[in-house]
């Protein structure tokens, strides 16, 4: 069994289609461990309470960054975290808590990277008039939205979208991509090559769309 810990701030549509997905086997393996959050009140820790899971929150607010990470990763560790999937987490990690997971912390970022990162990434693609974006998971390094890509998934823009209508359909591009992406991290069989994650014949979940 790997442990999972889920971090998030807000909707937890991303954690709520992790934790579906592993009720219904289809990642061999994966158990969520803990579910953190660095907001009172956030929806989608009440979302992991009513299904019974190991929840945690710990207020970002008027708190040092390096302090706020400690006590996230002592609860992590609390837990037995193995391997750490941001969902959400409107917070930069600091240094040494990516040191703590090495190549064992997941994101999932709403446009095909490296375009867009940071804030409003839907806007930012709508903006500069792209006609494909899309969603990227991918591993965590000591910088924005950039370590190596796990998997993307396309969504085209349509000439009708607005910031809401393109979001609404990446999120369900999301929905099939952290799992999918969670399932091919633990079946272990991959590689980096330089900055590039390399697949060894993993079975995978999802079909067209995946990159
Ligand atoms: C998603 O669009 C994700 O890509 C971004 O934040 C949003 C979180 O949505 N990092 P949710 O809380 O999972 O519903």
């Amino acid at each position: 069994m790997t442990q999972i810990g889920v971090l998030l701030s807000g909707r937890g549509s991303n954690f709520l289609a992790i934790a579906d997905t592993i009720e219904r086997g289809e990642i061999p393996g994966a158990r969520i461990a803990a579910v953190l959050s660095n907001v009172a009140g956030a929806p989608g820790i009440h979302a992991a309470q009513a299904r019974g899971l190991h929840t945690a929150t710990v207020e970002s607010r008027g708190c040092k960054r390096a302090e706020h990470d400690a006590a996230m990763l002592e609860r992590l560790r609390d837990a037995g975290v193995e391997l750490v999937c941001l969902a959400g987490y409107m917070r930069l990690l600091s240094p040494g808590f990516v040191d703590a997971y090495p190549q064992k912390i997941l994101n999932i970022h709403p446009s095909l990277l490296p375009a867009f990162p940071g804030l409003d990434a839907q806007r930012q693609a709508l903006a500069y008039g792209v006609r494909v974006t899309g969603c990227t998971v991918h591993f965590v390094d000591k910088e924005l939205d950039h370590g190596p890509i796990v998997l993307q998934r396309t969504v085209p823009v349509l000439d009708t979208d607005d910031e809401a209508a393109l979001a609404a359909r990446i999120l369900e591009q999301e929905h099939l991509a952290y799992p999918e992406a969670i399932a091919r991290v633990l079946s272990g069989r991959y590689h980096f090559a330089g900055r590039r994650y390399v697949l060894r014949d993993a079975p995978t979940m999802a079909a067209g769309g995946t990159h």
